[in-house]
């Protein structure tokens, strides 16, 4: 698949069959992250590869719905994909967030050239920086001095969704 068939047939994934990527899948999907550009060729960002089953996501569910004030959610935030990608930077740098960004992308885009699906994932971001900030970062191996930015979830599709529709007109001028 192409670069421009993949970011036009990528949408949100948020219902995955119960079975479990290869390493070699995981691989290519970090290896797309690691190639991503970072400003300054920084290269500050980290990834903390987790399967479905381990206890740290039931605990950052489970403060996230604290958080939220929310006793029986749906679905988790990872909505049962077997793999979750956790990112985090440098703490203090000036685009931390977009070189996360464009990693986190380039992983969705990596999935649905290899016949996945992904879902980007923030809701777990007061979760992850609050009261068990410093809990949840040992936990996932993040060094000192960095940060979550956002997560990835990532497996088979179970359901599909059409691609989000826009309005050029509306958010792009020509000059
Ligand atoms: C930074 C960011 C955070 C997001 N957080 C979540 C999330 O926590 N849960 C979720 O289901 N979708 C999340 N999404 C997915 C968006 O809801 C989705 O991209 C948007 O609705 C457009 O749909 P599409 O991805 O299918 O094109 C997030 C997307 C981005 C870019």
């Amino acid at each position: 698949m192409d670069a421009i068939k993949a970011i036009e047939c990528r949408s949100s994934t948020r219902a995955y069959m119960p079975k479990a990527l290869s390493d070699e899948q995981v691989r290519a999907l970090v290896e797309a992250g690691l190639r991503a550009p970072t400003a300054n060729n920084r290269r500050e960002i980290r990834f903390s590869v987790l399967s479905a089953d381990n206890e740290i996501l039931s605990q950052i569910e489970a403060e996230k719905n604290r958080l939220r004030n929310i006793s029986a959610p749906e679905r988790n935030f990872y909505y049962d994909a077997p793999t979750v990608i956790m990112l985090a930077a440098e703490s203090g740098l000036r685009w931390s967030s977009v070189d996360a960004g464009i990693a986190v992308e380039n992983i969705a885009l990596a999935a649905e050239a290899m016949g996945l699906g992904s879902v980007i994932i923030g809701c777990i971001y007061d979760a992850m920086r609050g009261d068990k900030c410093e809990h949840f970062h040992r936990e996932l191996k993040f060094p000192d001095g960095y940060l979550f930015e956002v997560a990835i979830a990532v497996g088979y599709k179970a359901a599909e969704k059409p691609p989000h529709t826009y309005r050029a007109e509306k958010q792009v001028v020509y000059i």
